[in-house]
């Protein structure tokens, strides 16, 4: 038996049980005529004691031999420590050992494992195994695994089969690249990895399944952010015999209770915005509404004063930053040239100071008098001491330029808490986004999300204003979940292949297989998908969601580990009929 405890669960109830105890050697001090050994594994640490009094020297020789990270087998006794450690739960004791032997030896580590460790981002990624070791990853993977079970808990409970679905697939259409894979069976041709199980969760609908959910990998080959893997897991769901109403309930149903398990507190209904609303107020179709700084449009307040700028732009829109009048003009200067850098394009930004003195002043002095910055400032429902930033441009540009400014002060002034949660159900997107590169509309969600009845009339004469049964889940300004109410009539579904710019023939083609299920009976039905990482992250109070995967991709995709991707035999790729004809 390698051991009779784990190094998380003695304490003073086991005085004097003889125990036996394995794990790594976390650190050794050797005092010469006493060693202290904290022996370590996922439970937690205990200490082990050797002295010169009650230990042999044969035994207390033994140990000069062991190094951090050796695996090690402890027999002893539980005795009551001298000094006690009140940070961990095995603090009151020490085990006196008695005897010790070396399971295995380990290398020195090339960082500390320790909470605060000295390794960089990239050492630990390369050794990943090493920085599971340590509290902050482990306790994130131990997160999730709760999440994940609580998900399934609640799912099952509400009537949802798990059933899984296949990785070698064809194309699903979820607006990322495919990730692809060669058949050897089939030379010359690939199968794809699922961006999401999409179509056959809609064909487990027409199986009759009823109820289905997956926590399931998806793979994108998109670019990678803090909040975006290559492969990913999603919470993914279907639900026949619904309409949206019915689903967002079941699912704010789900969000509600990990929150409140993890809170302590009540939620009660998630508010809703819609789409515009949110574009207009936030910039942002996934607004952080754990604080204000809602946009104020100030079109009719600032034209026609000279002032060219603001008189050419389509939209002039800005934010209030309550009790920020005082930031000195290095400060503001550093926002603008913040707003200014490529990743956010602004050419510029105005600001208007509502001082404590009541006197309001700006950088735009010229060509407005301080009873016209009292009316701006009035608009914003500003007061003495709060500091408005304002820009001005093409709205579809300027919105999300001011929405980067207003997530960026969210950040500086410390109102985005990761302990505070805000949900909100984004509702009622456009149904299609008009696409300048390539000349057409583009599915915002996905080809089998279904407009609003209402508006079906206008897939003929204006699709840009269709809007869509398509809701989104958003956590603290994250989008954490997404779904739609699905068509699930034959012809109008060949109609959106129409409007997306599918020809009959590559309907077919990609298609084919769910256009010929919908000729035998598909029920009425939609779902959603959580991005799991996501969720899980934003409940333990993070954004990045590399620290909630065991063992995640760098940000160009690679896992620095195993060294993958990396290059094929040139056997392998003849047994797959490939070519590689790489442009260097
Ligand atoms: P969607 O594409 O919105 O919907 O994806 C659902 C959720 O998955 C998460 N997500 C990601 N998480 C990490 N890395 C990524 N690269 C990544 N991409 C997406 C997001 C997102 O909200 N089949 C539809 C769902 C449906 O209609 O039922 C779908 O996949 O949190």
């Amino acid at each position: 038996m390698f051991r009779t405890h784990t190094n998380g669960e003695l304490s003073l109830a086991n005085l004097n049980e003889k125990v036996t105890l394995s794990g790594w050697v976390q650190t050794i001090r050797d005092k010469g005529f006493v060693i202290w050994i904290d022996l370590r594994d996922r439970y937690g640490i205990t200490q082990l004691v050797l002295d010169e009094e009650r230990t042999s020297r044969e035994l207390l020789d033994s140990v000069k031999n062991l190094g951090r990270e050796f695996v090690i087998q402890a027999e002893g006794t539980v005795i009551e420590r001298a000094s006690k450690n009140p940070k961990i739960p095995t603090g009151d004791i020490e085990i006196l050992v008695e005897k010790l032997t070396i399971l295995n030896e380990a290398q020195l580590p090339p960082f500390t494992i320790e909470d605060e460790t000295d390794g960089g981002e990239e050492l630990r990624m390369k050794y990943r195994y090493l920085d599971i070791r340590r509290n902050p990853v482990k306790d994130k993977l131990i997160f999730r695994h709760k999440m994940a079970q609580k998900v399934r808990n609640y799912l099952s409970s509400e009537g949802f089969i798990e059933v899984e679905t296949p990785v070698l697939i064809k194309s699903t259409p979820e607006g990322a690249r495919d990730f692809v894979v060669p058949s050897r069976m089939n030379p010359g041709q690939f199968y794809a990895l699922p961006q999401s199980p999409q179509t056959f969760k809609q064909l487990l609908m027409i199986g009759g399944m009823d109820r289905y959910f997956q926590i399931v990998k998806c793979f994108r080959d998109e670019d990678l952010r803090a909040d975006r893997q290559p492969e990913f897991t999603q919470i993914d769901c279907e639900m026949s015999f619904v309409e949206q109403e019915d689903i967002m309930n079941v699912f704010e149903g789900l969000a509600k209770n990990l929150l409140e398990d993890i809170t302590g507190k009540q939620f009660g209904d998630f508010p809703r915005m819609t789409f515009a609303d949110a574009m207009q107020k936030y910039g942002n179709d996934k607004p952080d509404i754990r604080f204000g700084m809602e946009f104020t449009e100030l079109n009719e307040l600032v034209k026609g004063k000279d002032f060219k700028i603001f008189d050419e732009a389509e939209l002039v829109v800005g934010i209030n930053v309550e009790g920020c009048a005082d930031y000195t003009r290095k400060q503001i200067d550093e926002l603008i040239d913040w707003v200014k850098r490529p990743q956010i394009g602004a050419t510029g930004m105005v600001w208007i100071k509502f001082q404590n003195d009541g006197v309001i002043t700006s950088s735009v002095n010229k060509f407005y008098s301080e009873e016209d910055l009292r009316k701006i400032a009035e608009k914003f429902g500003a007061k003495a001491g709060d500091l408005i930033l304002v820009m001005s441009g093409n709205a579809d540009k300027v919105r999300p330029q001011l929405s980067a400014l207003r997530m960026e002060l969210g950040n500086r002034l410390g109102l985005r808490k990761g302990n505070e949660f805000a949900p909100l159900w984004v509702v009622d997107f456009p149904l299609l986004e008009w696409d300048e590169e390539t000349g057409r509309y583009h599915a915002m969600h996905h080809p089998f999300t279904s407009p609003k009845t209402e508006d079906f009339s206008l897939l003929e004469t204006d699709p840009g204003k269709v809007r869509a049964n398509a809701y989104d889940l958003v956590l603290n300004g994250n989008e954490i979940g997404g779904g739609s109410i699905r068509i699930f009539d034959k012809n109008l579904q060949s109609k959106m292949f129409d409007l997306l710019g599918f020809t009959k023939e590559d309907a077919e083609a990609q298609f084919g297989f769910l256009m010929n299920a919908f000729k035998y009976g598909a029920p009425p039905h939609g779902g959603l998908a959580f991005g799991f990482d996501r969720l899980v992250a934003i409940l333990d109070g993070n954004e990045v969601i590399r620290d909630y995967i065991a063992f995640p991709k760098n940000n160009s995709g690679r896992d620095v580990m195993i060294d993958a991707p990396a290059p094929i035999h040139q056997e392998q790729l003849n047994e797959l009929e490939l070519k590689l004809d790489l442009k260097s």
